[in-house]
């Protein structure tokens, strides 16, 4: 593993971010989905648009928790494009945006150094001020689109009204989005992440290789890209070779092609989101209680007690400037793919790379009950 210290912000970043605007989803019922991530996961209902609204092709419903803003779409006729979207891929994360202070000169800087288009640079107005936007292609057809709202004091975006309801779950604690993680095909990850370098200004701030990330089943390859100011961070995986298909493998398959393979959102107090994620219905990878029993030999001493990680299989990783707590859920969708990673650090930097082998074998027992291993 190789560490580099947070870079400081360049004074030549080209593409200067202020962190994750929002995450959307293409979904095969939004209206479903809305209600999980409001009930199972304590998001906030915050704006909608659609029909009733003037969008005639396609419904998207805003929600929100703290600083974290999913958006999640439906297309209303079979032949509407995001159709093809959700044919091939299934429910998915289609836009990681990210907010910046001019969206017209993020997609001149992008896609003068390469970048594919998604979205020209646009404006769109109305009584609460003026939104800019513009998209370029990342991995897959996964894009990043990028989103000005400076002078913007609406719900959510021009189109969009404020979604009122007499339901609202209470909120879960979790606090903004800490990474972004994308899989990749074979020999594509070292290709993305010159993408990210040449394209976006990234630096690659930490690598592990199949001999670090492996079971005896299973392997896969990591890059960390993170821009300058460090608000923004993409690992990208790759398979790697092992006795049996990788995981990154089966995600792919299942996928049909390269995606986002999970969101992390950070809490201040894992113990107490975990333990009330789980009593809302989240379902989360089972850790074999024999991880415990070597736990604080690994990683030292940690002010949680014993007793409460192990009775809701929260993991423990260290690093040279603190430690963290982690916990994944199962996958959210009926294809395997995406799922969702509960994060508090206590002054670690990294992803929890001494979790990989514990995970991954708690991840290939559900693979293997799959058949797919
Ligand atoms: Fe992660």
């Amino acid at each position: 593993m190789s560490l580099s210290p947070q870079t400081p912000p360049s004074v030549n970043d080209f593409l200067p971010l202020n962190g994750t605007d929002h995450v959307e989803f293409y979904v095969g019922n939004a209206k479903q989905a809305a209600h999980f991530y409001k009930t199972a996961f304590g998001f906030q209902s915050v704006a909608y648009c659609g029909p009733e609204t003037g969008v005639r092709d396609r419904v998207s419903y805003v929600l929100q928790q703290n600083k974290i803003r999913f958006v999640l779409t439906t297309p209303l006729t079979s032949t509407h494009e995001i159709n093809q979207h959700i044919l091939k891929h299934g429910d998915g994360v289609k836009i990681l945006a990210l907010s910046v202070d001019d969206a017209y000169d993020a997609f001149e800087q992008t896609t003068k150094r390469g970048a594919k288009p998604y979205q020209e640079p646009k404006t769109m107005t109305d009584e609460f001020g003026e939104i800019r936007t513009s998209g370029i292609y990342t991995y897959g057809e996964t894009v990043h689109l990028f989103v000005e709202r400076k002078n913007y004091n609406g719900p959510f975006m021009p189109g969009f009204k404020k979604w009122v309801t007499p339901f609202n779950p209470p909120t879960a604690g979790l606090l903004y989005v800490d990474h972004c993680v994308g899989n990749v095909g074979w020999n594509r990850m070292n290709e993305v992440v010159k993408w990210y370098e040449d394209v976006m200004g990234f630096k690659n701030i930490l690598s592990f290789d199949d001999n670090q990330i492996t079971t005896e089943y299973s392997a896969l390859m990591s890059k960390v890209m993170s821009n300058g100011n460090g608000y923004v961070k993409f690992p990208i995986n790759e398979p790697a070779e092992g006795k049996k298909k990788s995981q990154i493998e089966e995600y792919i398959d299942f996928y049909e092609g390269e995606g986002v393979q999970h969101v992390a959102i950070a809490t201040s107090d894992i113990i107490t989101t975990v333990r009330d994620l789980k009593s809302r219905g989240v379902d989360f990878l089972n850790t074999p209680s024999t991880y415990y029993d070597d736990l604080l030999e690994r990683v030292g001493p940690i002010e949680e007690d014993l007793a409460p990680l192990r009775e809701l299989g929260i993991l423990v990783d260290r690093d040279d400037e603190g430690y963290l707590l982690q916990l994944f859920t199962k996958p959210v969708e009926d294809r395997p793919t995406l799922f969702f990673e509960i994060i508090q650090r206590k002054g670690a930097k990294s992803f929890g790379a001494g979790n990989f082998k514990a995970l991954f074998e708690s991840l290939e027992r559900e693979q293997e009950l799959r058949g797919n291993l």
